[in-house]
This record gives C-alpha cells, sequence and structure tokens, in this order.
C-alpha cells in the first residue's frame, strides 16, 4: 500500500523555566543525546519525509542541534508562545510544500516509540482524518482529556483548565502527539481561536472543528512511560530511568549478562555483542562499541571506546575516548586509556595512564607506567612495539618509541627511541653496605637515650 509522504513538525519552542536552566529544555539529555535529538532520531525511522523544527526567538543552539541529528531539518522560529496551534503554524510553510500526512511531535517527549507512530499512521490509513495518540497517566491533572463519541471516535479534547467536573473524570488523556490527513492543515489551523482559560491556540481545538464537518478523528493510545513529558529535572530523571530500563532488557535479549542490571547505565548508541558479561556500576558514555564475549568487570567508566572480542576490562578501568582494544586485551584496576590502541593480547593490568600512542599485540605494560603525553602545550604519542615489556612504574615521555620485543627496566623515565629487542634502564646502581643497619641502630638508641635523660 503507498501512503502519503509524511511531514514531521516537531514542537521545540518553549525555553522550559520549570528546568531552572541557562539551556533550552530540549538541550538536555537523556543517555547521553538531547531529547530534541531522540525525537529527531524516531521521526527519522519512520522512513523517508521532510522534518520540520519550531524553535523559540534565539534558540540557535537548538536549531543546530537539530542539525547535527538530521541535517535536511527546517527551522522555523515561533516568534511568541501563542500557543501549540500557533507553535505548529509556525511551520506553514513546510506545511503549504507539503502534500501528504502531517505529525506533531513535541521534543519535550523523549520517549516516545516508533511502533506507536506507526499506529497513528495506520490509523489514518484506515480513514481517520486526524489520529491523537491518548494515555492512562496514574494522575490526570492538567493533561487534556480525550472525549469520546459513542462509537469509540474522539469528539473534543479539553484541557484541563477549561474542562468540568465531568470532564475531568475523564482518566483518558492527550499525549499530545497528533497526525493529520488534511488537505491545507494550515487553513484549517487558522480558524482555531484562542478564547479559553489560557489566551492560547491549543492545537487539540481542531478535533472539534474537524468532527463538526463529518470527518472522522481516532485515538491510538500508547503507555504513560513513552509519553512522559519532561518539564522539570525529576522527570528528565524519571526519563532517564524509562529510557535505561528499555535498553538494558533489550540487551539481555539479545544475549547480554548483566549482573545488577539496575546499575549499568548505557547510552543511546551503544553497541553491545553476544556474551559479553557486565558486572555492577558500569557507566558507558557515547560511542562505545563492545564486541562478544567481552569481560567488564565491577566500576568501569567507558566513553568514545572499542573493546574487542574477548578482551576483559576492570574492575575499576576507565575508557576514554579512543581507547581501541583489540581482541583478547587486558585491561586491569585504576588503568586509564585515552586516544591509544591495544594490539592483540596487549595487558595493562595494574594502575597505569596510557594516552596518545599504540601498544603493539602481546606487549606489556606493567604496574604504574605513565605515558607522559602533555608538555603543557602539546599532546606526544608514545609507540610501544609488538612483544614489548615495560617494567612497573616507568615513565615513558613522549614522543617516544620503544621497540618490538625491547624491555625497559622498572622505573625508567624514558625519553630516547629503545630499539628492537634491547633492554634500555634508566636509574643509578644500587649500593649496598653490610652490618649497616645494625650499627644505625645502636647509634641512635644510645641518641635517644641520653636525650631522654638531659629531659
Ligand atoms: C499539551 C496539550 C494537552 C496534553 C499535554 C500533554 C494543547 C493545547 N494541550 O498541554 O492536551 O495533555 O500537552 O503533555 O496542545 N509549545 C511551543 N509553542 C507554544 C506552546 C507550546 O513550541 O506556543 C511546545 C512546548 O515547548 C511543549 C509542547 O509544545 O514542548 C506542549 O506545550 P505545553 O505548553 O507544555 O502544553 P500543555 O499545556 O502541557
Ligand atoms: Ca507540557
Amino acid at each position: 500500500m503507498s501512503r502519503p509522504p509524511l511531514l514531521t513538525v516537531i514542537l521545540a519552542a518553549g525555553m522550559g523555566t520549570r528546568m531552572k536552566s541557562a539551556r533550552p529544555k530540549v538541550l538536555h539529555e537523556v543517555a547521553g543525546r538531547s531529547m530534541l535529538g531522540h525525537v529527531l532520531a524516531t521521526a527519522s525511522q519512520l522512513g523517508d519525509g521532510h522534518a520540520a523544527v519550531v524553535v523559540g526567538p534565539n534558540m540557535e543552539s537548538v536549531a543546530e542541534e537539530a542539525k547535527r541529528w538530521r541535517a535536511d531539518a527546517e527551522i522555523f522560529v515561533q516568534a511568541e508562545q501563542r500557543g501549540t496551534a500557533d507553535a505548529v503554524r509556525a511551520a506553514r510553510t513546510a506545511l503549504a510544500g507539503h502534500s501528504g500526512d502531517v505529525l506533531v511531535l513535541y521534543a519535550d517527549t523523549p520517549l516516545i516509540t516508533p511502533g506507536t507512530l506507526e499506529k497513528m499512521r495506520s490509523a489514518l490509513d484506515a480513514g481517520a482524518h486526524v489520529a491523537v495518540l491518548g494515555f492512562q497517566p496514574k494522575d490526570p491533572t492538567g493533561y487534556g482529556r480525550l472525549l469520546l463519541d459513542a462509537r469509540g471516535d474522539l469528539s473534543a479534547i479539553r484541557e484541563h483548565k477549561d474542562a468540568s467536573d465531568t470532564e475531568r473524570d475523564v482518566r483518558l488523556c492527550n499525549s499530545g502527539v497528533m497526525a493529520f490527513r488534511i488537505e491545507n492543515l494550515d487553513a484549517e489551523l487558522s480558524k482555531i481561536s484562542n478564547d479559553n482559560q489560557n489566551g492560547e491556540f491549543y492545537l487539540t481545538d481542531i478535533v472539534e472543528q474537524v468532527v463538526a464537518s463529518g470527518r472522522r478523528v481516532s485515538v491510538v493510545t500508547g503507555s504513560e512511560a513513552e509519553v512522559l513529558g519532561v518539564n522539570a529535572r525529576d522527570q528528565l530523571a524519571a526519563a532517564e530511568t524509562i529510557w535505561q530500563s528499555w535498553r538494558r532488557t533489550a540487551f539481555m535479549q539479545s544475549g547480554v549478562t548483566l549482573t545488577a542490571p539496575d546499575t549499568v547505565w548505557f547510552s543511546y548508541d551503544t553497541e553491545i555483542g553476544r556474551d559479553v558479561v557486565i558486572e555492577p556500576n558500569v557507566f558507558f558514555g557515547p560511542g562505545v562499541v563492545i564486541e562478544d564475549g567481552v569481560a567488564i568487570r565491577a566500576n568501569c567508566h567507558i566513553t568514545g571506546a572499542r573493546v574487542g572480542a574477548g578482551a576483559t576490562i576492570g574492575p575499576f578501568a576507565r575508557l576514554r575516548p579512543g581507547a581501541d582494544l583489540a581482541a583478547d586485551v587486558h585491561v586491569g584496576n585504576f588503568v586509564e586509556i585515552k586516544n591509544v590502541t591495544l594490539g592483540t593480547g596487549a595487558k595493562a593490568n595494574h594502575l597505569s595512564y596510557l594516552g596518545d600512542g599504540s601498544v603493539g599485540a602481546g606487549a606489556n605494560i606493567g604496574a604504574g607506567t605513565i605515558f607522559c603525553n602533555y608538555d603543557g602545550f602539546f599532546k606526544h604519542q608514545t609507540e610501544v612495539g609488538d612483544g614489548a615489556f615495560v617494567g612497573s612504574n616507568s615513565a615513558l615521555v613522549a614522543p617516544v618509541k620503544i621497540g618490538a620485543g625491547a624491555y625497559v627496566g622498572s622505573g625508567s623515565v624514558i625519553t630516547k627511541t629503545v630499539s628492537a629487542g634491547s633492554l634500555a634502564l634508566e636509574r643509578s646502581e644500587q649500593q649496598e653496605r653490610t652490618g649497616w643497619a645494625e650499627k644505625f641502630r645502636t647509634l641512635m638508641a644510645n641518641r635517644k637515650r641520653r636525650a631522654d635523660k638531659a629531659g
């Protein structure tokens, strides 16, 4: 069946004063991605079609964020916040240039799913001119109520403030998501008045207009979690909680073991292979790929990193952007890695900082090794060759290279190239004085006795 093309209008003009933030509300993040980014990504999953984003005045940062997730998004500025119908009309040139379905989403409702939006479009296919996404909140206070006719179609949406007591008893509420199959939607919207408690142009008033002209309006229902609107920071945290619980379930269903699921935090783009075991308290920032069979032990923080198949990470490891670990690498406790590739089977098991460089296959980085990558002005590279062995507590002062198979003696400060296969040692020779300890103890004990007597 061929469907009319889709235009998605995303309302993002509200500053969100209840967030008490210097940033526009829709830039606040859930799972490492702005709420606006989530909504744009979901809209894009509906297949081809156009996106229009309605922002407030001086919201260049919101426009930029929209372009980041959808380069072809058209940006419209709503000069004054005069209500949701006025907000959609801010995109009237996009509406005018479009013949087909229109979907209206709120940028502060980040958890809406493609499946539900698909149901909305199916409702239009089934003959509705408008489809409204309804839900049954535990507490309906503040939401518009969906008033149904005898057939179960929608006859009106009544805003809480304008509703009578009997209307307020209705549990089915408006999520705000609406879909339209109406020729010249802008003309229909222009008929809406602002004769209500708020003096706003309500998008929801379109329902009564459409019904009055004998056209059908359908209700599609979704879960309360999915339509959660974020107005304040507690709701932002609630959205994060819901998103995380969905993603944990999805990962477990795809073959990932989470020993304590509630303590593992993913980003919107985290990729995890099969038979990965993740122990408690692990955080994934954006840009992480974990391949099959990896073990991530407790208390790791991982961002912008790839971990190759069969590797073991942690406990207490930190992988920062550019950490690229080949298969079977071992990274142990209190090791921080940034912008370094580690070859197959390389090991850095204890207390190290590896920043900017590379470690060859099978190399061993001893406890307490530091890549001294920064001179206060520039960052420099450290290259450790295949099979090299860097002794504990060594400082490798970049730029520097350790050749394949070479040894660095413990405690060395290495500033010059070490050629393949050699031993580099940089420390003073050890001295020994036989019997010294006993003489020292006797001398000091006598000195203390005299001092005690005198005092
Ligand atoms: C709206 C619905 C209500 C529904 C509720 C769900 C209307 C009239 N009411 O009410 O039925 O139950 O959402 O959360 O639509 N916005 C603009 N420009 C404006 C006004 C709003 O961009 O001029 C944006 C806001 O930033 C927000 C969204 O539209 O993202 C919803 O606006 P809001 O004022 O929060 O509507 P509600 O009163 O919550
Ligand atoms: Ca709202």
